[in-house]
């Protein structure tokens, strides 16, 4: 075998980024993006009942709790420097207008309280949606035959717009009042940003702020949520209300909405199919931008963890530094425990 020594140098670099990746520390001084715990917003599933902590099967290592055992799990991700929590109510009955979302001593409520009880200086957003309340499975009024709301010209089933509308303005008060500091309408829904912002107005709640899922894409990755919250629908699906996943114009349209009726935040979800929308609206827009690194994103990266494809704690922090790479100044997700505590 002959060595390759006598090859005539073709072409010198003219230059070499190389020199700057000649050493750790020098890689470390030319890093252009950091993840510090700040940057994470943990997902709370809180379940009625009462002394379970009930494992969820297609995310290992996440759990519902009962309301009672919020306080242990809140102290945890408050000592790991967390700055917030997003909150999921799975509640003990639904019904066809989900009213577990405006009772006030529905599930969420009650864990919003034992939460501000436990870790007072831990931010509580509040996801607002109906889903999780509904017996059917849809983020709101639906229009049904005998439903005194209903629209003619419309089909049975159609998520119906303007009396959800009623609803999650409803149930946003009721949430802030138990102390919820964020609201996070979840929903789609036309207006939603607009009609929570009045009725909190309304009601005294200006403090309390409007973090709005901005651009949520009618997405195959929400499947191991849906087992999560227990909110599959139960018919058809939600591209009536969600956006389609090959759209970039609309995103740029629905977000522009959202600023205008009164958003404080915005969010971009899921996250890392996404990235070139969350680019686009970090940089065409002045609010906060939060990504929503979803359930299926999370369940893929165990997935091929657990069998020993990748190495989920490398791919986890690669994901996550490219999220915040692309623009998001906060992410939502189900790493943010295990995420701080690699950071070191
Ligand atoms: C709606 C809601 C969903 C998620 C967050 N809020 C589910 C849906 O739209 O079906 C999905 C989050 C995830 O997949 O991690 N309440």
């Amino acid at each position: 075998m002959s060595e390759p020594t006598n090859l005539p140098n073709l072409v010198t670099p003219v230059e070499r980024p190389r020199r700057l990746r000649r050493h750790s520390n020098l890689r470390r001084m030319v890093r252009e993006t950091g993840l510090t715990p700040a940057d994470f917003i943990f997902p709370l599933f809180a379940r009625y009942g009462s002394d379970e902590q009930r494992p969820i099967p297609s995310m290992p290592g996440q759990f519902q709790y009962t309301v009672d055992k919020l306080p242990a799990e809140v102290r945890r991700i408050a000592s790991l420097d967390i700055p917030a929590v997003v909150l999921f109510g799975i509640p003990a009955v639904k019904d066809r207008y989900g009213s577990g979302n405006y009772d006030e001593d529905g599930v969420v409520p009650a864990a919003i309280r034992m939460i501000k009880d436990a870790a007072p200086d831990l931010m509580v957003i509040s996801d607002m949606c109906f889903c999780e309340y509904t017996d059917h499975g849809h983020c709101g009024v639906v229009n049904f035959p005998d439903e005194p709301q209903r629209r003619a010209g419309l089909h049975d089933g159609y998520l119906l717009n303007d009396p959800t509308l009623e609803l999650l303005a409803r149930a946003s008060v009721v949430h802030a009042q138990a102390g919820a500091d964020i609201i996070a309408p979840s929903g789609m829904i036309d207006g939603m940003v607009g009609a929570i912002r009045a009725a909190l107005d309304q009601t005294g709640h200006e403090h309390v702020a409007i973090l709005s899922y901005s651009t949520k894409y009618a997405s195959g990755f929400y499947g191991p949520f849906r087992d999560a919250a227990e909110s599959p629908p139960q018919f058809g699906d939600r591209n009536e209300y969600q956006m389609d996943p090959c759209n970039f114009r609309e995103a740029m349209k629905e977000t522009r909405l959202d600023v205008e009726e009164g958003a404080d935040i915005l969010m971009v979800k899921p996250a890392l199919p996404y990235l070139d929308v969350l680019s686009a609206v970090r940089r065409n827009f002045d609010l906060p931008v939060a990504a929503y690194q979803v359930s299926g994103e999370f369940a893929m990266l165990q997935a091929a963890g657990a069998n020993g494809w990748i190495d989920l704690r490398r791919c986890a922090l690669e994901s996550l530094s490219g999220i915040k790479r692309a623009g998001a100044d906060m992410i939502v997700t189900y790493f943010a425990k295990d995420a701080v505590g690699w950071l070191g």
